[in-house]
């Protein structure tokens, strides 16, 4: 049984729940995921239930109210993430707060207390990993922890556990990839003829891009995921400050039709091999990573066995949570063995 607290309860969080919904028996069955949701926190406060809160109900009570705090029964508005590390008995903190990428709070503390606990976490929050990985990594080392972030790169798209079966004996010497569906999504729709600013505005009608898209658009969402895969599967111990980076803000329509007369076009491509990069870049339309619209493609160059390739829808609520569940499943088979 894994005793879970989820601080965040919005698109991902909330898809977690519905899945837990209409899977946990299968997942008991078939994974031997046991689950306990004995927390959950958004903005406005958390609802507690160390027997496991009924999950259809905080979907019920947040789409009702706006904050599961405001539970009839097990409702305590105001109480943060903080204060429930402490309270409860938590074995795994999993993290879908909003990212923020200036100094990675409030999930960084977060993490940071729950690691120094003794408590597993997982975390789909760029935020803090693009900022400190290599010293959550060492304190979750320190203090004989799991610490998983699948879905923070690709969304559901499995590319950090793509890239450890590339590297299976065998070594990845570079990484390449679109790794954020919005500027893809925008570049893609002035191939179609749109000027930059009306794929913009195109994108945010149909919920791709954020009210504020800066971060999409100035290439530090597409850096924080490099960041996150350099250390993960290279071992470079960067943070985004080591990233050179440059957004698709000055890329004009111009550019991408001679790009295409030349049967080639651009994309944001994140690079990582002697350095880190983020940049538009010139590449063939029948190169793998000219994906289009809001499809992410991985590429993994290796020592010994080629160029390997992963594509596919990058983000979403369900696809997101569902690799939490993947981590999830890993966390409980590790602490499996080690009982063993
Ligand atoms: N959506 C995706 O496709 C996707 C894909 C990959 C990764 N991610 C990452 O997943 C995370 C969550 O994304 P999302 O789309 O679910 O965002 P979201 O819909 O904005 O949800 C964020 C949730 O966090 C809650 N929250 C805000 N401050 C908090 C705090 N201090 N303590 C506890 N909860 C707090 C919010 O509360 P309220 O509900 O009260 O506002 C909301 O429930 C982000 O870091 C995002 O980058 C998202």
């Amino acid at each position: 049984m894994l005793r879970i607290l989820l601080a965040g309860f919005g698109v991902v969080g909330r898809s977690l729940a519905e899945i837990l919904v209409e899977r946990s028996e299968e997942l008991r069955r078939g994974e031997g995921l046991n689950i306990r949701i004995i927390g959950i926190i958004d903005s406005g406060g958390a609802a507690v239930y160390e027997r496991g809160l009924n999950l259809e109900e905080m979907i019920k009570t947040k789409k009702k109210s706006g904050s599961v705090s405001h539970h009839d029964d097990y409702g305590r508005p105001g109480l943060n993430v903080l204060d429930l590390l402490d309270e409860l008995e938590v074995d795994v903190l999993v993290d879908a707060t909003p990212t923020n990428l200036s100094n990675g709070e409030p999930s960084y503390t977060y993490i940071r207390k729950a690691l120094a606990s003794r408590i597993h976490v997982v975390t789909v929050n760029k935020g803090p990993l693009a900022l400190a990985l290599p010293a959550l990594k060492e304190l979750a080392k320190h203090k004989d922890v799991i610490f998983r972030f699948s879905g923070s790169v690709g969304g559901g798209l499995p590319v950090i556990e793509f890239a450890r079966q590339c590297a299976r004996g065998d070594e990845i010497i570079k990484i390449e990839g679109v790794l954020n569906g919005t500027t893809n999504y925008i570049i893609s729709r002035m191939e179609d003829g749109l000027e930059f600013e009306a794929a913009l505005q195109e994108a945010q009608e149909r919920g791709y891009a954020e009210k504020d898209p800066s971060l999409d658009i100035r290439g530090l969402d597409t850096a924080a995921k490099l960041v996150i895969l350099a250390n993960e599967v290279l071992g470079i111990k960067a943070t985004i400050n080591d990233v050179h980076i440059k957004g698709i803000e000055e890329l004009r329509k111009k550019e991408i039709d001679e790009a295409i007369r030349s049967g080639e076009t651009y994309r944001l491509i994140g690079r990582v091999d002697s350095g880190l990069e983020v940049k538009p870049t010139r590449i063939k339309r029948e190169d793998p990573l000219a994906v289009r619209y809001s499809m992410n493609a991985v590429s993994f160059t290796t020592m010994n066995s080629g160029v390997h390739v992963i594509l596919g829808r990058g983000a979403g609520g369900r696809e997101t949570a569902t690799a939490i569940l993947r981590d999830l499943i890993e966390i409980k088979k590790k602490l499996v063995e080690v009982k063993v």
